[in-house]
C-alpha cells in the first residue's frame, strides 16, 4: 500500500510544551510502595527510592509527574505525608479500599521528582477538604515567608521552597465515584474560591480546573461550560481524562481509539473558545489531558483484591502489542493538537496501568507501551509540524473512516532534527510512505526504530521482558517502509 507524508517547515501546529509528555504517580496499588519507593531493595538510595526505577524514568525524560492522585486525592490530608515518618498516621484509604501508611508524602516526593529530573503537577483535595487547605499546601510548598506553613516546611528540613508551578483543582469531581463528588455549579464555586486563595498565596502558579472524567459522561459539555463560566478569570487549563480498551476484541476498531481522543479535544476547545468569547476575555484556556492511557486488562482481577491491603497489585494491566500501537496513535493525537493541549499525563508511570513495572524485591521491566511513550518524550520536543498524510482509509466498528497511517512530526530546531512518529494500522500490508520535505533538506537518517510483533496479543513480562522490543527499520531520504501493524519513530538530520 502506498501513502504520502508532506512536511513543510512553515506549516506548524505549535511549539510543544514539554509538559505534553507528563505522567502520573498516584498513591494507588504499587505505584509508590514497591514502585518508586522500596527501602531495602538492592538498588534503594538513601531515601529508599528504587535506583533501577529512577534510572528508567530518567531515560524516558519524564518532564512532569502528577501527584498524589487521582481519586486518592479527594480524601487526602497532605499534612499526613510531612515531617517525622514515625509519627505519620496510617489511614483507611477510601478511594481504592486500602491502607495508606503515609511513609511517602510531598516531603519525599519532591525529592524523588528532583532525582527523576521531573517537575511536579500537584493536585489538591477539593473532595473532603477545600480552599483553605489547598492554600495552606501552596504555602507549604512554595512560600518564602516567615509564616506558619512555610515555617513548618523549614522545620521538616526543607529550607528551600519546592517551587511547584502546576496545580490541579481536585480530581474528577464530576464523577459519582469520587469522594465527595460535586454537581457542576458546586464544584465551580469551590474551585473558583480555591483558585483565588492559591493564586493569592503564590501568583506564579498555574491552575487546572476539572473537566469531564471522560467524553461519555452525561454531564460532558454542560460541566465544562459551568466551570469555565465561573472560573475563567482564575484558571489556566481545563482537564480531560480518557482511557481506552479493546473490550470487544476488535483490533481494527480499537486502533481507531485516537479518533475519540481527537474529537474530545476539539469539543473541549470549542467550549473554551465559546466561554472566552462570551466573557470578552483575552486569554485562551488551554487543555490539560492529565489522564490518558489504555486501561481495561486488570478490571476483573482488581475485583479479587481484599480490602484494606497495603500496596496490593491494583490496576496492573499487562500491555499487548496492539496496546502499544494505540498508545502511539494517542501520542500522535496529542502532538497534532499541541496548539491547545499544553499538558498531558500518561496515567500512570509505575506498576499502575504503567509502562514501567517492578517486581517487589526484584527487577524492573518494561511494557510494550514504554517504547512509544519513551520515543515521543525523548524526541518529540520542539515544534509540531502539520503532518499532512495522504492514505487510504478503512471502516471498523463505530468508525467509518480510519486512516491506515497515523502520523505526527516534530521539528527540533536546536538539534537540527525532524522526527516522524508513524503507526501503520494496516494488519496485512506494508505501507510504502513517501516523504516530501519542504523548507528542509534531509542530510541523513539518524535512526528508524520499529515496534512490532507477529502476535498482536504479545506482551512483555518479568520472566520474558524482551518479547516486544524495538528493532531497526528501512528508511530512505524520501520514503519509509512501515511494516504491517507497526509503530515507527524515524529521526532525520535536516538543514
Ligand atoms: O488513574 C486511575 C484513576 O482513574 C484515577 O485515580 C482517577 O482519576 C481515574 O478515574
Amino acid at each position: 500500500m502506498k501513502a504520502k507524508l508532506t512536511l513543510n517547515k512553515d506549516k506548524i501546529v505549535s511549539k510543544i510544551d514539554d509538559r505534553l509528555y507528563g505522567s502520573f504517580i498516584e498513591h494507588l496499588g504499587r505505584a509508590v510502595y514497591g514502585g518508586i519507593y522500596e527501602p531495602g531493595h538492592e538498588t534503594a538510595d538513601d531515601m529508599g527510592f528504587r535506583g533501577d526505577v529512577l534510572e528508567v524514568i530518567r531515560e524516558m525524560k519524564v518532564p512532569l509527574v502528577r501527584y498524589p492522585g487521582g481519586n486518592f486525592v479527594s480524601g487526602y490530608h497532605w499534612e499526613d505525608g510531612t515531617g517525622d515518618k514515625s509519627k505519620r498516621p496510617r489511614r483507611l484509604e477510601l478511594a481504592w479500599g486500602t491502607i495508606e501508611t503515609n511513609q511517602v508524602g510531598i516531603d519525599e516526593f519532591q525529592e524523588w521528582s528532583k532525582r527523576a529530573g521531573s517537575e511536579i503537577m500537584m493536585a489538591v483535595n477539593l473532595g473532603t477538604r477545600g480552599p483553605e487547605e489547598a492554600g495552606n499546601l501552596v504555602e507549604y510548598c512554595n512560600a518564602v515567608t516567615d509564616t506558619y506553613y512555610a515555617d513548618m516546611r523549614r522545620k521538616n528540613g526543607f529550607d528551600k521552597p519546592f517551587g511547584i508551578r502546576t496545580w490541579c483543582l481536585g480530581n474528577e469531581m464530576d464523577g459519582p465515584w469520587q469522594i465527595c463528588h460535586l454537581e457542576a455549579k458546586e464544584y465551580a464555586r469551590k474551585a473558583c474560591e480555591a483558585a483565588k486563595i492559591m493564586k493569592w498565596t503564590d501568583p506564579s502558579i498555574e491552575l487546572v480546573a476539572c473537566g469531564s472524567s471522560h467524553s461519555g459522561m452525561p454531564t460532558f459539555g454542560t460541566w465544562e461550560e459551568t466551570v469555565l463560566r465561573e472560573c475563567y478569570e482564575h484558571i489556566d487549563y481545563i482537564s480531560l481524562h480518557s482511557y481506552y480498551g479493546n473490550r470487544e476484541n476488535n483490533t481494527e476498531e480499537y486502533l481507531g481509539s485516537s479518533i475519540d481522543m481527537e474529537r474530545f479535544i476539539e469539543k473541549v476547545v470549542a467550549i473554551c473558545d465559546k466561554i472566552k468569547e462570551e466573557k470578552g476575555g483575552k486569554k485562551d484556556i488551554h487543555l490539560s489531558f492529565d489522564e490518558w492511557n489504555v486501561w481495561f486488562h486488570s478490571n476483573e482481577a482488581d475485583k479479587q483484591i481484599p480490602r484494606w491491603s497495603i500496596a496490593p497489585p491494583q490496576l496492573e494491566d499487562i500491555y499487548t502489542m496492539e496496546d502499544a500501537l494505540v498508545v502511539g496513535c494517542l501520542l500522535n493525537a496529542l502532538i497534532n493538537h499541541s496548539d491547545r493541549v499544553k499538558i498531558a499525563c500518561l496515567a500512570q508511570l509505575v506498576n499502575v496501568i504503567a509502562p514501567v513495572m517492578t517486581v517487589n524485591g526484584g527487577k524492573v521491566w518494561l511494557q510494550t507501551t514504554f517504547y512509544p511513550y519513551m520515543y515521543a518524550s525523548r524526541y518529540g520536543r520542539g515544534t509540531a509540524l502539520v503532518a499532512l498524510c495522504e492514505c487510504e482509509k478503512y471502516s471498523a466498528g463505530r468508525w467509518e473512516s480510519v486512516p491506515y497511517v497515523d502520523c505526527s512530526a516534530v521539528y527540533n530546531e536546536e538539534a537540527g532534527e525532524v522526527t516522524v512518529f508513524a503507526v501503520n494500522r494496516n494488519m496485512t500490508e506494508t505501507v510504502d510512505l513517501a516523504l516530501e520535505f519542504s523548507g528542509f533538506t534531509v542530510e541523513s537518517i539518524l535512526e528508524h526504530k520499529v515496534v512490532n510483533h507477529d502476535d498482536m496479543k504479545a506482551t512483555n513480562s518479568a520472566m520474558n521482558p524482551e518479547e516486544v522490543t524495538p528493532h531497526d527499520g528501512e528508511t530512505k531520504a524520501d520514503s519509509v517502509e512501515l511494516e504491517p501493524h507497526s509503530y515507527n519513530m524515524i529521526r532525520f538530520k535536516v538543514k
